[in-house]
């Protein structure tokens, strides 16, 4: 029957526990080998250099700049002794130089913070500025790192492979009239813990569920096997005379103050390799097709705003060219990318909304069907968004249970400075996640907190932290 059919292809997503379990067992061998090697794992693992939790005692100004899902932000953020402040502003980032060039893409941030300089009436001054960047980064220090390859809807050129914060510093001294000290690049993920971390001693892990997904959390310096050869060789450059960079770190470690540092996991790369080919579904391998980074990202692709609606309006194109929603009739609409943004799908699966109201949302849309059509719509979200949810918590589970492993514990009570925008206005998705942790990672307690500053607060800590490093 034709519900028979409907209901088979919406069977495609729903996962079983011991998928959920390889799931995370896959996260955990990706986690694993990410430490190990720089270039052979899927999931990168990037050294963030963030060695400390802020300790409350960070005063004075700080500039944040926050490159991240569709919008630029740049924050000035006071620290005092009991309180912080905040001021804001909000720059689009048009589509035209996302893709455009690199140069093009930071002379237009460049613009963005000298407006917001003279917008706060500080243009005259240098202020330490933190500079988030939500995109991968072979960092080598706080305050340098390479991008390794742009995600989500960025592609422009003459970008990957240099120096993000050259860049930047590049573009403003071309407009020649503001003044900067970045002294700290971190992702999004390492901000949002950060700032969490002000709040609560034991948040050791941020999450981004937004446009694109990631986590980073706290891991124990000498499991950082790839950091650990380089310190060694240059520890032996060292004695042939030469300059030791990483000389500062590996004191402190001696010294017993740097024992972790922050990881930046990327994990959305999980499955680049094919270890997810037997949960992928078709309507997943037609959205990774028609992306712009093909084969990468997969685990992303599955579980984060800017593709949930795409692969839904895969199964709906599929179910209307079978015949089986619109009366198989597939509109132009329908064939438009981008149409089902997740604030709609947040709406369509809001359990507030009567089927009338799916219906008329799905109306504006141009999607004009029965309440019949509205119902399997709203199956096709829940579905696919409650898979992603689950992806995510299973990814989750294996990381807590390392860090629980790592301290050699029975149980481990955790926080989780959490953000974007599927996190945060979806109304199940927090939910399936926290369940699905709690099932997948029985031994350890899961507190999430979503953060309130997004990441800009974190990256004015962490400036703060480094400029305190660099002057004592
Ligand atoms: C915020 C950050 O914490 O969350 C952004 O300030 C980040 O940099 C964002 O990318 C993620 O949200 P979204 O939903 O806009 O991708
Ligand atoms: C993408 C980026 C990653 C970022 C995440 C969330 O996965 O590669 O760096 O943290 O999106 O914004």
């Amino acid at each position: 029957s034709l519900r028979r059919q409907v209901s088979e292809t919406l069977s495609l997503f729903r996962l079983k526990e011991e998928q959920l379990q390889l799931v995370k067992a896959r996260m955990r061998s990706g986690l694993d080998a990410g430490l190990r090697s720089k270039s052979s794992s899927t999931i990168k693992m990037l050294p963030s250099f963030v060695y400390l939790t802020p300790d409350g005692t960070e005063r004075g100004k700080y500039l944040a700049l926050d490159l991240g899902g569709t919008n630029f932000r740049a924050l000035l953020v006071r620290f005092k002794k009991q309180t912080s402040r905040l001021y804001h502003k909000i720059y689009t980032i048009p589509l035209e130089i996302m893709q455009g060039t690199g140069e093009e893409l930071f002379d237009h941030l460049a613009q963005c913070v000298c407006d917001f300089l003279d917008y706060m009436g500080l243009k005259n001054t240098r202020l330490p500025a933190g500079f988030t960047f939500s995109f991968p980064c072979e960092q080598s220090a706080i305050d340098t790192g390479t991008l390794v390859a742009w995600t989500k809807g960025f592609k422009a050129t003459d970008s990957e492979g240099h120096d993000v914060v050259s860049m930047l510093r590049e573009a403003i001294k071309r407009r020649n009239d503001i003044d900067l000290d970045i002294v700290a690049l971190i992702n999004d993920t390492v901000g949002t813990m950060m700032s969490c971390a002000h709040e609560d001693q034991r948040c050791e892990i941020g999450m981004i569920a937004g446009t694109g997904t990631n986590l980073c959390y706290m891991e124990e310096l000498k499991n950082i096997e790839k950091i650990e050869q380089r310190a060694t060789k240059t520890e032996e450059k060292t004695q042939k005379g030469e300059k030791n960079e990483n000389a500062g770190a590996e004191k402190n470690k001696k010294d017993g103050e740097m024992q972790k540092m922050c990881i930046n996991t990327e994990w959305g790369g999980l499955g680049d390799d094919g270890c997810l080919d037997d949960i992928i579904t078709l309507y997943d391998t037609e959205v990774d097709q028609n992306s712009i980074n093909q084969g990468k990202q997969r685990f992303e692709k599955m579980t984060s705003g800017m593709y949930l609606g795409e692969v839904v309006r895969q199964v709906l194109l599929d179910l209307t060219r079978r015949g089986l929603l619109f009366k198989g009739h597939v509109s132009e609409t329908l064939k438009t990318p981008g149409i089902f943004e997740t604030k709609y799908l947040s709406q369509i699966e809001s359990d507030r909304l009567a089927l009338l109201q799916v219906r008329s949302i799905l109306q504006q849309l141009g999607l004009h069907g029965t309440c019949h059509d509205s119902i399997i719509v709203k199956h096709v979200c829940l579905v696919v968004s409650r898979r992603a949810a689950q992806l995510c918590g299973a990814g989750m589970a294996a990381v807590v249970d390392k860090i629980r492993e790592n301290r050699g514990l029975d149980h481990l009570d955790i926080a989780v400075g959490v953000d974007g925008s599927l996190y945060k206005l979806h109304p199940h998705f927090s939910q399936v996640l926290k369940e699905t942790v709690r099932v997948m990672a029985p031994q350890c307690d899961v507190t999430f907190q979503p953060s309130e500053e997004g990441s800009g607060k974190g990256a004015a800590l962490i400036a703060a932290v480094a400029r305190r490093k660099r002057d004592v």
